[in-house]
């Protein structure tokens, strides 16, 4: 369902874009083929978006679309930054009709006094943080846990209905009245309207992001106009309960206190737009994760049989194919995206589908992997100040939903049917979902006991130490006397991420609450297997000794990642790799690497004696004289201070190997420009967190709009978690660096070993789990 890919000097644009400022490409029209073609209302944005506009993410990454008359951006870090500036990126128009009506309909919607304005969603500052966080107490996760048993009440009941059919529209018998029954419960809505909320929250997702024909605008217009009525008089009929629960009546009692800051008018508003911001999302969330899952026979199989992978998988639904594809920003002032100039009053349509699929955020971006770890970072759910408040309420019930399915239902399987979507920008999902199962073999009816089962809701973002993956070992091949090399595989023959050069995976080292990161040493490109190679390693703490102990060929372990955060910059002109030891095993994938891009390079590789230096032999062969071996038994000891005594301008410096020896290499490029060395450590001296040497410091959120106080005995990271505020992590020792996050203000003090000196000099980004304030106070991009 993709589009053709379009070469841009091939455009011929039948369009008349003369409103279009000052850009023009090599035919002299600004719009390329490809943008011409944009169409998100055509049925291959609507199947997969981010498939659509892949031609986009590769060669022109930000354009201007003049069927909608919007700029277009697709990549990752384009989006965030566009979600990180909610003054130059202003979010006014997010509710915006895409399409605009005519007189007609508009006559009617005046009819109705319909007068849909600011709520959050579409609010600029300053209204909107004072109103954010004088509402979002309800959001929190000990207020979410009340919901909880409706929830899971709810999916027990719907799923009974039809457990013994052997058939079911997921979404017409379940999805679609669930997510609302939670959504009315949550805003305090009684339940007595719901069918009639039901055609009218359609309507407004046509008015709002769709292109309704003209004949069907008026008929849209009429439900949108009742439904404003409808959210109304609910309103009216709240006002005079206010004591009752329910976010509604909670903004009821707060415009009390804050009358300027929650007004008549977002009430209103709000009492219309929540109902589908709470809904829908969820509803459709929930059947395109259920249809990506049963379109992957074996990651379903797999989570039947083992459910904390659940919450993870949710997770990585909502990146791979979540329930909203696009938002919008209106630009303010003349700014630029992607190096390219965008005029103020420039309206923007963000694909976070697509930037959802950007390879230069996610490994291997089209593979539905349920123990990706940084799945959590995906964009469905926005970024930044106006990140939505109900992200965790929507996990809640995608994880309950996911367990009632899996639960009773594992046999279930996607029947035979062609998908439909309501054509719009931005909310997505299915218009139905069959499936289908044997009744005779639902396991309940021979295990009752299974329904009594209760898997624990993950609130927030997953933890990085539930999504390990099982493999087994295939091969053992002895490299030297105390290397081994390991060949791992999958047990069910399912592919394996591909990786880049430098990552590492973290293995767990059983029962014994070890795990241990090595670096990726085989091909790539390979993904039946990952190879790693580990010295036994007398003086550390046990990790490497159990891997030599237990992992025989046919044992089975558990992985986690790959991960990378030891990137080979592959435009430098000149590249020097440094190994010692067994920290020839990224060196060796990225030599490899800088073979195949027919780089200059050399590599340097240290050891005690040949050996002892693992993949020798292979290197040799492959690396012939660009290979210098410096063998201490022969006298040949590298001496780093003469090799790197020029500076060699734009030269990339990457070394692995004993600490002694990286110390040594950052003496020998201190003349060097600041960033040419990059090195990977797995392991840190860096002492742990003694609250008398520590000082407490406060931590301003610029994003989110809040800020947090860390005393002296906790992380910012512990911190940052108990404020709900979602940031990766994993080794939590200052290895890994999942939990970098921006700095914009203040003064770090460093504690970690993965930034490189210009890095920690720069100041501008920080590791969370251990690094800390200098002074009294850090600004961060949270
Ligand atoms: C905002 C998506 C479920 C309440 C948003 C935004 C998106 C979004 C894209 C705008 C973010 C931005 O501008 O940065 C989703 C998805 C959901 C979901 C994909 C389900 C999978 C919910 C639920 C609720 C909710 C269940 C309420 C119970 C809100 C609110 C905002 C919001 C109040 C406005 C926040 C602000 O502007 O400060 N959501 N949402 N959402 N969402 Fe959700
Ligand atoms: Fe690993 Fe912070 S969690 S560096």
């Amino acid at each position: 369902a993709s589009a053709a890919p379009v070469r841009a000097d091939a455009a011929r644009c039948p369009f008349d874009h003369s409103a279009l400022t000052g850009q023009t490409g090599p035919t002299g029209c600004p719009v390329t083929a490809g943008a011409a073609a944009f169409d998100p209302f055509e049925d291959g944005y609507q199947q997969d978006p981010p498939d659509y506009v892949r031609w986009s993410r590769e060669q022109e990454p930000v354009f201007f679309s003049p069927r909608l008359g919007y700029w277009v951006v697709t990549r990752y870090d384009d989006i965030k930054a566009i979600f990180r500036d909610n003054l130059t990126f202003s979010p006014s128009i997010a509710l915006e009709k895409i399409t605009p009506t005519g007189p007609e309909a508009n006559a009617v919607l005046a009819q109705y006094g319909f007068a849909l304005n600011r709520t959050l969603v579409n609010e600029d500052e300053p209204a909107h943080m004072p109103r954010r966080r004088v509402l979002m107490e309800p959001f929190t996760p000990e207020h979410l846990k009340a919901h909880e048993p409706l929830v899971r009440q709810l999916a027990r009941e719907y799923v009974d209905r039809f457990i013994d059919d052997g058939r079911a529209d997921l979404v017409d018998q379940m999805l679609w009245e669930v997510p609302l029954t939670v959504a009315l419960h949550f805003l305090g809505v009684p339940e007595d309207d719901m069918d009639q909320l039901r055609q009218y929250s359609i309507a407004h997702t046509v008015n709002t992001w769709g292109r309704p024909k003209p004949e069907e605008q008026v008929a849209v217009a009429h439900a949108v106009g009742n439904f404003w009525q409808l959210a109304g008089q609910i309103l009216d009929k709240m006002r005079q309960d206010p004591e009752a629960p329910g976010w509604m009546q909670y903004g009821l009692r707060q415009q009390r206190e804050h009358p300027e800051v929650v007004t008549d008018s977002y009430l209103h508003s709000m009492m219309m737009a929540g109902i589908v911001a709470a809904h829908e999302t969820t509803a459709n969330a929930t059947a395109n994760a259920m249809k990506l899952l049963l379109q992957h026979p074996h990651v379903w199989r797999e989570i039947c049989e083992d459910p904390s992978l659940i919450p993870n998988a949710v997770e990585e639904c909502l990146r791979h194919n979540g329930s909203v594809a696009a938002w919008r920003r209106l630009v303010t002032a003349d700014t630029q995206v992607g190096g390219i100039d965008i005029p103020a009053g420039s309206k923007l349509l963000i694909v976070t589908s697509s930037a959802n699929h950007d390879e230069r955020h996610f490994a291997d971006a089209d593979l539905l992997d349920i123990r990706r770890d940084n799945a959590s970072d995906h964009l469905t759910f926005g970024y930044g100040s106006h990140q939505c408040m109900g992200k965790n309420l929507a996990r809640m019930e995608m994880q309950i939903f996911l367990e009632e399915f899996t639960r009773r239902l594992p046999h279930m399987r996607l029947a035979e049917q062609t998908f439909s979507y309501v054509p719009n920008t931005s909310f997505r999902g299915p218009e139905h979902l069959w499936v289908e199962w044997d009744p005779a073999r639902n396991p309940e009816r021979t295990q009752p006991a299974l329904l009594r089962h209760e898997q624990p809701v993950r609130m927030g973002e997953p933890s990085r130490h539930t999504v390990s993956r099982p493999l087994v070992v295939a091969r053992v091949t002895r490299l030297t006397r105390d290397v081994v090399q390991l060949r791992l595989v999958s047990p069910h023959g399912a592919p394996l991420p591909r990786w880049q050069p430098g990552a590492h995976i973290d293995i767990e080292c059983g029962d014994t609450g070890l795990s241990r990161q090595y670096s990726l040493c085989g091909d790539p490109a390979d993904t039946h297997a990952f190879e790693i190679a580990v010295l036994r390693d007398e003086a550390s703490r046990g990790g490497s000794a159990w891997v030599h102990d237990h992992l025989r060929e046919g044992a089975a372990l558990r992985v986690r990642g790959p991960r990378n955060h030891f990137r080979l910059d592959e435009g430098a002109p000149k590249l020097i790799f440094v190994a010692g030891g067994i920290g020839i095993t990224p060196i060796a994938a990225m030599a490899q690497r800088a073979q195949a891009l027919g780089r200059d390079y050399v590599l340097h590789y240290c050891g005690r004696s040949r050996a002892d230096m693992p993949l020798l032999a292979a290197l040799q062969a492959r690396h012939g004289a660009r290979l210098v071996v410096h063998a201490k038994a022969e006298g040949q000891r590298a001496d780093l201070a003469a090799l790197l005594a020029t500076p060699q301008p734009g030269a990339r410096i990457y070394a692995c190997g004993p600490a002694r020896m990286l110390s040594a290499l950052e003496a020998a490029t201190a003349h060097w420009p600041a960033d040419a060395l990059r090195t990977e450590r797995f392991q840190t001296d860096a002492p742990t967190l003694d609250p008398a040497k520590e000082h407490g410091f406060d931590v301003e959120l610029k994003d989110s709009g809040i800020s947090v106080h860390v005393p002296p005995d906790q992380t910012v990271l512990a911190a940052l978690k108990a404020a709900n505020i979602d940031v990766p992590s994993d080794c939590c020792e200052g290895l890994c660096g999942s939990c970098e996050v921006r700095v914009l203000g203040g003064a770090v003090d460093h504690r970690d070993v993965v930034l490189t000196r210009a890095e920690r000099d720069a100041q501008d980004r920080m590791m969370v789990c251990c690094s800390r304030a200098a002074g009294q106070r850090l600004v961060l991009a949270l």
